[in-house]
């Protein structure tokens, strides 16, 4: 069976059963803490929490999702960092007797899998959560052998939360039986089941069973309702239904294989060779996805991990001796072969070829030097009895050549050294406190301002509303970005600005803050906020009751903070940049000088004491 037809196939089954079928959210998901979706529940978690009431009891997705704690393990059969997931939720409706027999029926009557080579694990008790006998009667009734059925801690059968705290639960999984021909290993086949390390087994399918919630505290409680999260991943499916040893076989990954084949001078199947193709396949169809949700290479968060991924993906390139270029048509078959179900690949095409080509260029002037500086540092370290690089020199390959940190630990892991990771911390800190430059942070992961960009957050809303009133009511938010030290506003309008339009904008958003409008805060109901002439950014998903901000007379808006007081406090707005990202989308971008905004929690020092 085609991928196309196993997700509709699984997206049928649910809407049959009474679910909603929700569309992926994107990328880039709505919780600011959070870096990237890496699960389907994300856009579910205020209902599964029970913060939100739920529109619907049932629904189902196909989700795009990017998980970069797997990012190590990508060249293997089945590991990847972008996925898509399929699932279906019950929120506070049918539980653990439906969700399993569904899953059954799915799988041997729709998928047309032999039912027993299915083997599933459960939960089986721990830190005051009781063993899940419910599953395990359900799984028996349901006619699978009790041999088949392996119970676990909360290792591998506890799902949740996605961050320190928030809805979690038991799960069940189902595991598919490839027979003794895929073992990589002889193992007995009396110790060899689900999660085996022979090969053996693959996890098809995670029922998780939604009724706790993580405090943050690290105890669970009971959430309000009993929910359902179920999750698959749709690669491993098809590799399983189109009976591939791995999902780069499966026609979703083959025409990429092949294009990275074809463009390298690889003749025959090496197996270090298998995996760079596999790596560069992996990753190059994460970075079409990503820019297509927004996410441009930078250096924090979101934007470093996309070039972390195109750096990746060129080292294993040059691997394969790889010629100039060969990015592009790889993005190309990508695009290709996903644009039926994901339209905004090639409507973002552009973005993708351009950002993807100018990457390429700019890494691969310094990817050659580079290795050369990287080898030298090697042998250096060796020839003096060492086994750790000098954090400095590791610190230079970074600054001087765009070595991500992560590509350096992994080249000295390659030969058998390490990185000083808290060495190389500490030169990172002393070089950005030297040359100030900017706020740039590796290690966190996830883009926490807090209060710091209330200012750029309150001007965006003057500026989007500015935009309508210069250009057109056609001018809308496609997205925004903030620091403490810049804004960036993406619009929709067709064509560049003149001069006058920008002078303009920037002097009636000017004007604003000089009228010092009051900005106060309501919540309201969605339908409500939109009648008052709230602005809103339709592409996110808003709860029934959402916050509405307004600036005076000028401005309201569906947001959710933080923002100053009022408007004098922004500063001077100043618009740097104006560009055309694609046909119909541009960017502009602004900074701020003077603003008197104190943020919370930072402690001001009367210099004259
Ligand atoms: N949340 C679970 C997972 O990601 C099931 O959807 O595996």
């Amino acid at each position: 069976m085609k991928t196309d037809k196993i997700r509709k196939t699984f997206l049928d089954f649910f809407a049959d059963k009474g679910h909603e079928i929700v569309p992926s959210s994107s990328l880039i998901p709505a919780d600011p803490t959070a870096l990237l979706t890496s699960a389907g529940m994300q856009q579910f978690v205020p209902y599964l929490s029970g913060k939100i009431e739920p529109p619907y009891r049932r629904a189902a997705s196909a989700q795009k999702c990017f998980r970069t704690s797997d990012i190590d393990e990508v060249g293997d059969q089945y590991h990847h960092t972008y996925f898509e997931m399929l699932g279906n939720w019950s929120f506070g409706d049918y539980f653990k007797t439906e969700a399993i027999q569904w899953a059954l029926e799915l799988l041997v009557k729709e998928y047309k899998l032999p039912q027993d080579k299915l083997w599933t694990t459960v939960f089986k008790g721990e830190k005051g959560i009781p063993k899940d006998i419910e599953s395990i009667e359900t799984w028996q009734e349901a006619g699978i052998d009790t041999k088949k059925i392996k119970a676990f801690g909360m290792e591998d059968n506890f799902w949740g939360p996605v961050g320190s705290g928030g809805p979690c639960g038991p799960c069940t999984e189902i595991h598919y039986d490839r027979s003794k021909d895929f073992q990589k290993e002889k193992c007995s086949l009396n110790g060899c089941g689900p999660n085996c390390s022979c090969g053996r087994f693959v996890e098809v399918w995670n029922l998780v069973f939604m009724e706790y919630n993580k405090t943050r505290e690290g105890t669970y409680e009971k959430l309000p309702a009993q929910n359902v999260d179920t999750g698959a991943g749709l690669e491993r499916l098809a590799a399983v239904l189109q009976n591939k040893s791995s999902d780069y076989e499966t026609d979703l990954f083959l025409p990429i294989v092949n294009t990275i084949k074809e463009l390298s001078q690889i003749s025959e199947k090496q197996e270090d060779s298998e995996k760079a193709v596999r790596i560069i396949a992996d990753h190059m169809r994460a970075v079409c996805f990503l820019i297509a949700d927004g996410v441009i290479p930078s250096n924090e968060d979101r934007g470093y991990m996309l070039r972390r991924l195109m750096r990746r993906a060129m080292r294993y390139a040059r691997r394969l001796h790889m010629g100039k270029n060969f990015l592009i048509p790889i993005c190309q078959v990508v695009i290709d072969v996903y644009k039926g179900q994901y339209p905004e690949l090639q409507k973002k095409q552009n973005d993708i070829l351009i950002l993807v080509q100018s990457e390429e260029e700019k890494f691969m002037k310094s990817l050659r030097d580079g290795l050369k500086r990287f080898r030298v540092l090697v042998t250096e370290t060796k020839n003096q009895d060492k086994t750790v690089l000098d954090p400095q020199k590791t610190f230079q390959l970074y600054d001087t050549y765009g070595f991500p940190i992560e590509l350096t630990i992994e080249m000295a892991q390659e030969k058998g050294l390490k990185v000083d990771e808290k060495g190389f911390e500490k030169e990172f800190e002393r070089h950005r406190k030297v040359s100030r430059a900017g706020a740039v942070h590796k290690f966190s992961g996830v883009g926490e301002w807090g209060d710091r960009v209330a200012p750029q957050h309150s001007a965006t809303h003057l500026l989007h509303q500015a935009l309508r009133d210069v250009l057109g009511e056609h001018a809308h938010q496609d997205g925004s970005d903030l620091t403490p030290e810049r804004l960036r506003f993406d619009f929709t309008h067709p064509k560049p600005l003149t001069k006058r339009e920008i002078k303009a904008i920037e002097d009636l958003v000017n004007k604003q803050i000089k009228r010092d409008l009051l900005v106060t805060v309501e919540k309201k109901k969605f339908e409500n906020a939109i009648k008052a002439g709230a602005l809103a950014f339709f592409r996110e998903k808003y709860p029934k009751e959402v916050t509405v901000y307004t600036m005076g007379d000028f401005s309201k808006e569906v947001c959710t903070g933080p923002h100053v007081k009022h408007t004098n406090q922004i500063g001077k707005f100043k618009i740097v940049k104006d560009e055309a990202l694609s046909s119909g989308v541009h960017r502009i971008r602004a900074v701020l000088t003077g603003s008197t905004y104190v943020p919370k929690g930072i402690t001001v020092f009367d210099s004259k004491l």
